[in-house]
């Protein structure tokens, strides 16, 4: 008999985000609080976040538009502006470089558009 243990990932708070996938197709996942988004789209696998500079802001290949929100993002760092500036396909009023974006409690919910 295999006991599974009921506490299994027990502190560990997570938050639903969801991908629009360039063919129109969502993909969701439940994701732990405090990484970034871009790491959490490479673990689920969405195709079109490359994530190439590891988070660094030297690639904007974790480029995505945010479609909604459901709290506040932070502010654009000028440093991210900056590499948006060279984001493929061209940035958008709603672009955001997704290594910059923590999953925070308070955006359980959020959906970002893989451009
Ligand atoms: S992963 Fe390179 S800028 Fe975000």
């Amino acid at each position: 008999m295999t006991t599974k243990w009921k506490n299994e990932g027990f502190g560990m708070e997570t938050i639903s985000v969801t991908w629009i996938l360039t063919d129109g197709s969502r993909r969701s996942a439940e994701v732990v609080t405090g990484g970034n988004l871009m790491q959490a789209a490479l673990d689920n696998g969405i195709d079109g976040i490359v994530g190439q500079c590891g988070g660094s802001l030297a690639c904007a290949t974790c480029h995505v538009t945010v479609e909604n929100a459901p709290a506040p993002l932070p502010e654009i760092a000028p440093d991210e502006d900056d590499m948006l500036d060279m984001a493929e396909p061209e940035r958008v009023r709603a672009s955001r470089l997704s290594c910059q974006l923590i999953a925070a409690p308070e955006l359980d919910g959020i959906v970002l558009r893989v451009p």
